[in-house]
């Protein structure tokens, strides 16, 4: 039995949660869940990102005061947690007193080891992403990902000394003692790595939002600097020590840096253990855009859980795009495959195996379902978080189990009174049933509960409806 601490980001609360968000999140979910089956110890964290001036400025232009505004903004994003199914274990938001306690103490940490110096500097800044640009990352003066007007923005500010660990860094991602997956974002973090790296501004001086840098009361602490310490001080707050160091941060492509560069050095400045691992997700798009709030195409996932139901939802991100890359998401494929692959596919079997086992009465004999093999193989499927493939392959165990009853016309035994051949098959087919409610168990957790719960009472009902 391991120890398994895994992480979603921190999200934004200046606008409402999006689909964007559903997806991290449902992908540690499934991690968490399969680990746990597994008989390991799960720590599974989720939270809200409350600071800075991208959420001030949502803030006023909301009409209230920030801490009103963060604290209904973070209740909707716990709410998705919620209806999302999420296992977490705990919910963390930066504007807790105790997480700022915990962030101060670590920047003093950095800094008391000489990792903090003071310098003026003037840049671009993209205040959707909290983060200084160069002028070659942008576009006509645009962030390339948000399309907003990067700000000139100068100021004296603290520094974090992100130089410093340049040839640490590569080492540990080179030799995968941080692993980064997929192996293409490694590649990538690893060449902009070898390209050098600038000193991070730590401190603002014109932001309020946030809380003071320890030692300087008239600067407080950039955003990224705060937000990142969510991990390390979640497990003081939840009293979760012993899961320190975390194993997965699971983060999408537009932070990787933060994760993959700037949170491991901050760790080796304040000389704490590093994670283990870091899991990179593409973007959903729609009509090839990133979905976000900023630029507005955005599919509401509540909306998606009403019409349809969440284990759709859970299975159509996971199943439609292979994790890692990017891919549109589109109301029209929600549908095929709530129609095709949920109601059709998987709760037909169920259905349809139940029933005539109810029907004929049928003794369930000594427990024989799928082969062990199958099963083993899709779980090293979601392990090496090829989710989309270990789906596809759960789907194929459904398509022939559902074709070997087609083929072995059951009802005619019944018919013709071959009641030991009858009692056999669909004895089996039941344990294959209830097999495959175990496969789906972390993708579809209520939709496994339901099938174990109907395959114990008999007391039959459509798992899922089409809809039209
Ligand atoms: N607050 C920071 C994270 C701090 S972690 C210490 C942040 N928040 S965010 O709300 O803007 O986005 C968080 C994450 O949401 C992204 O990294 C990504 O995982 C997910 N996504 C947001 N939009 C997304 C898509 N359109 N597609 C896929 N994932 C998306 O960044």
């Amino acid at each position: 039995m391991e120890k398994v601490y895994i992480t979603t980001p921190i999200y934004y609360v200046n606008a409402n949660p999006h689909i964007g968000h559903a997806y991290t999140s449902i992908a540690a979910d499934v991690l968490a869940r399969h680990f746990r089956q597994k008989g390991d110890e799960v720590f599974f964290l989720t939270g809200t990102d409350e600071h800075g001036a991208k959420i001030a400025q949502a803030a006023e232009k909301n009409g209230k005061q920030p801490k009103e505004f963060v604290d209904e903004m973070s209740a909707k994003f716990e709410q998705l947690s919620e209806k999302l199914n999420l296992s977490n274990d705990a919910f963390i938001r930066t504007t807790d007193d105790r997480h700022i306690k915990i962030a101060q103490d670590f920047l003093q940490e950095i800094y008391d080891n000489g990792f903090i110096y003071k310098k003026s500097y003037k840049g671009f800044y993209c205040i959707a992403c909290e983060e200084y640009k160069t002028e070659k990352d942008l576009e006509d003066g645009c962030c390339p990902i948000h399309k907003t007007k990067a700000e000139v923005q100068e100021e004296e500010n603290w520094f974090f000394k992100l130089s410093s660990f340049q040839e640490e860094l590569i080492d540990l991602i080179e030799s995968d003692q941080i692993k980064i997956k997929p192996q293409g974002r490694k590649n990538e973090i690893l060449g902009k790595l070898r390209l050098g790296l600038d000193d991070v501004s730590f401190s603002r001086e014109n932001v309020e939002w946030s809380f003071s840098i320890p030692w300087d009361e008239t600067q407080t602490v950039y955003v990224w600097g705060d937000a990142l310490v969510n991990y390390f001080s979640a497990c003081e707050i939840f009293k979760k020590r012993e899961f320190w160091p975390p194993t997965i941060h699971l983060v999408g492509r537009d932070i990787i840096w933060f994760h993959a560069v700037i949170w491991p050095a901050m760790l080796l400045a304040a000389k704490k253990s590093l994670f283990k691992e870091i899991l990179v997700n593409g973007y959903l798009t729609s009509g090839g855009q990133k979905m976000s709030k900023t630029l507005g195409n955005v599919i509401d996932p509540l909306q998606v859980i009403s019409d349809y139901s969440v284990d759709t939802l859970r299975f159509y991100l996971l199943r439609d795009v292979p994790y890692g890359e990017d891919g549109d998401a589109t109301l029209e494929r929600i549908k095929e495959r709530h129609n095709n692959d949920l109601a059709a596919g998987l709760g037909n079997l169920a259905q349809r195996v139940l029933s005539m086992v109810k029907r004929y009465e049928i003794e369930k004999d000594e427990k024989n379902g799928l082969n062990q093999e199958e099963i083993d193989k899709i779980h090293q499927l979601t392990e090496k978080y090829k989710f989309q493939e270990a789906l596809s392959g759960i789907w194929e165990l459904i398509a022939r189990v559902n074709k070997n009853i087609a083929e072995f016309e059951p009802w005619n035994l019944a018919k013709e009174g071959k009641t030991d051949q009858l009692q056999e098959f669909l004895s089996k087919s039941y344990w294959q049933v209830l097999d495959i409610a175990d496969l789906i168990n972390p993708f579809l957790p209520e939709t496994s509960e339901e099938i174990k719960k109907q395959a114990q009472s008999l007391e039959l009902e459509p798992i899922f409806k089409k809809v039209e």
